[in-house]
């Protein structure tokens, strides 16, 4: 991954770093304080190809003075305490004399909080930054920084791509994989605080004691790197492992099982994040089957949860083929209503857009419309519906353009991120999740550039105002290489890369296209699913006048669900951006695009550009050969043929068919090859 502290090759900066890091003194007595060692002594071997000693006491000018701020070396030192208020795992890196010697400081309220500290501090090794001079404060946006492992017990991963589950359920207790240690290593050094160990569609069985011996055995292995481990809950788990009849939450003996498994979960783990459920949605089991809201099926949850500090993250992706409405509308109508009715400890997660992890959607209209509940997001890393582990797709640019949306709740602009990182409501309650891409894959994630989705998603976490160049860089040179034109070239197959996908998979707001149930190549032509939503033609409706899903005043309306001026902005046909217009209205093939071509000739020009774009990254990655060891290079040469030769594939498919209505000749330079 992103921690292989290959020895650094700026023979003038490592000289700076052998000047300015002549010991290694870390203060503190904790399981996390002796992660901190191994750490450093890695890193530092690794990047500087020498042995920094660690040491007692402070006697020589470039001392890395490394504690909380109780441990003995920090407690006496002159600095603003005041920086590192706002969360435990705050943390600050400060050039000080210490002892008459120049020395670096790094310290935090909490042991966690330093080791975040070290990881930074790591990082500027890592890029080749300069150390002297620089003082870093730091605290996550975010309090609870999550990933949703879609894993179940038979080590197959829901929409995985990179293997089985990294759980060896079977192996577990008696045998703890090295491979766990990495893993919380890779997340802590992104601040990655909480994972969920098993699929959103759970199985009940992980409640059992049997299963909590092994989740106890994780749990104590990511303890230390400052990592907490959270459940998927079945809401029928009572019938299921439990022998009563329901699992209506209005029934006591529900509620006291429930009650009397959350104390047994405790006993395991006793800093137990809580759970994720999934209820009511896709034929999973949930309150509605008693007719009660999920409101009253969350609070249940979260009644047995609040005595031990727990949460629960209660998902709004809902929808239902028997509710005739427009499927994107469904989470908000359902929710929306129940504004103020859910505990405190409960917190409602919302996929960043209404439909369903698409290339490219709108924001989710509930961002914004729920004044008394705390909401958190939920992105997916692992690219169900952008090429699987095959396409290489940088999602950061993706998940920015959502956080950086304005939502204009509360009469203010008031961006996606702002909302989920509100510091109005109690920090404790802010959290966002991601669907985790990791299998046992040797490279972890299916395709090499995949890992940078994983880490993109902690940097964004922990700062959701923080930018996609500057994480693309970072990742690049921490995985790759320093050479300032690698970085260039990687970079510039990075940054597009998603909306290359974009391009030759769903352009100008088209959505849902991918092939029935597995969703990855192109069926635009599905039809006769059992739901009327697993379709394709319910999505693009096209037809002899043109295309596109009319969610206006004259169509769906789910633009009613969004605030003003943004509503506006989107139902008017003029003023709606090329990228989303497809999704908002039905159009004319003849409409004429702000380009000046036609709505048929704009589409043939962006398939047509996805293909041009993946062909330009094959050429970018070919000049990083010399900089790229073979097995990576070779990997990925031939990961990007694949994709261009799917690119054309997707182009086709599309053209040709949606051409059987449009009844107008391709535009452009290429000929549909299939
Ligand atoms: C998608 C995905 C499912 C998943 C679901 C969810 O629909 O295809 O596999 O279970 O999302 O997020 O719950």
């Amino acid at each position: 991954l992103w921690l292989k502290y290959d020895p650094l090759t700026d023979r003038a900066i490592v000289k700076h770093y052998q000047s300015s890091i002549t010991s290694i003194l870390v203060d503190g007595n904790s399981e996390t304080i002796d992660v901190i060692k191994r750490e450093l002594a890695m890193a530092t071997s690794g990047l500087l190809q020498s042995k920094i000693p660690f040491i007692n006491r402070i006697e020589k000018n470039g001392t890395l003075v490394i504690g909380n701020i109780n441990a003995s070396s920090i407690a006496s030192l002159q600095f603003d305490r005041s920086l590192l208020q706002k969360s435990e795992e705050a943390y600050l890196i400060k050039n000080m004399i210490v002892k008459g010697k120049r020395c670096i400081v790094i310290t935090s309220r909490s042991d966690r909080g330093v080791l975040y500290g070290v990881f930074y501090f790591i990082r500027l090794l890592q890029t080749q930054q300069r150390i002297d001079g620089r003082d870093v404060v730091n605290s996550p946006a975010i309090a609870n920084r999550i990933l949703n492992h879609w894993d179940n017990l038979d080590r197959t991963v829901e929409r995985g791509y990179a293997g089985f589950s990294l759980w060896d359920w079977h192996r577990l207790p008696a045998y703890v994989d090295q491979r766990y240690h990495d893993y919380a290593r890779a997340n802590s050094s992104i601040g990655i605080n909480g994972t969920v160990l098993t699929n959103v569609n759970a199985n009940a069985q992980v409640l059992t004691p049997f299963y909590l011996e092994k989740v106890k055995a994780l749990a104590d292995v990511f303890r230390p790197y400052g990592i907490k481990v959270y459940l998927t809950a079945r809401f029928s788990a009572p019938m299921e492992i439990g022998g009563l009849s329901t699992a209506d939450p209005s029934e006591k003996n529900v509620q006291q099982w429930w009650n009397d498994k959350v104390k047994e979960i405790y006993r395991h783990v006793p800093d137990f994040g809580g759970f994720l459920v999934k209820a009511n949605s896709e034929g999973q089991p949930g309150p509605q089957n008693y007719k009660r809201t999920h409101a009253d099926g969350a609070n249940m949850l979260a009644d047995a949860l609040a005595p031990f500090g727990g949460i629960v993250m209660w998902r709004a992706f809902v929808y239902d083929n028997e509710v005739p409405v427009d499927r994107t509308k469904q989470a908000y109508n359902e929710f929306k209503p129940l504004d103020g009715l859910f505990r405190k400890n409960v917190i409602v997660q919302v996929k960043n857009g209404p439909l369903d992890f698409q290339p490219r959607e709108p924001f989710h209209p509930l961002f914004g419309a729920m004044e008394k509940t705390p909401l958190m997001m939920e992105f997916q890393l692992t690219q169900e519906y952008l090429g699987f582990a095959t396409h290489l797709a940088f999602l950061s640019p993706m998940w920015e353009e959502c956080l950086k949306s304005k939502t204009f709740a509360h009469d203010k602009p008031s961006t996606v991120a702002e909302i989920i990182s509100d510091e109005s409501r109690q920090y404790q309650s802010t959290a966002i999740a991601g669907v985790a891409n990791i299998g046992n894959d040797r490279n972890w994630c299916g395709h090499p550039f995949a890992q940078s989705n994983w880490y993109a998603f902690g940097r964004l976490a922990w700062d959701p105002f923080s930018n996609s160049s500057q994480i693309a860089d970072e990742w690049a040179r921490m995985t790759f290489s320093n050479d300032q034109n690698t970085i260039q070239n990687i970079k510039s197959m990075m940054l597009p890369s998603r909306e290359l996908v974009v391009s030759y998979m769903t352009p100008l707001g088209l959505h849902h296209l991918m092939g029935w149930n597995h969703h990855y190549g192109p069926a635009p032509w599905i039809k006769d699913k059992p739901r009327v939503d697993w379709t394709s033609v319910y999505y693009h409706r096209a037809d002899s006048m043109g295309i596109g899903f009319n969610r206006t005043s004259t169509g769906s309306n789910a633009l009613e669900q969004y605030q003003q001026p943004v509503r506006d902005l989107y139902e008017s046909l003029d003023k709606c951006p090329d990228e989303l217009l497809l999704w908002f209205h039905h159009v004319s093939w003849n409409h004429k695009m702000t380009s000046g071509r036609t709505l048929w000739e704009e589409m043939c020009y962006k398939y047509q550009a996805g293909v041009i774009g993946v062909n330009n990254m094959k050429t970018l990655w070919d000049k990083t050969r010399a900089q790229v060891d073979e097995e990576r290079y070779n990997a990925v040469k031939q990961l990007l043929e694949i994709q261009y030769q799917e690119a054309v594939w997707w182009r086709d498919a599309c053209l040709l068919y949606f051409q059987t209505f449009s009844k107008k000749p391709m535009y452009g330079d290429f000929k549909p090859a299939h």
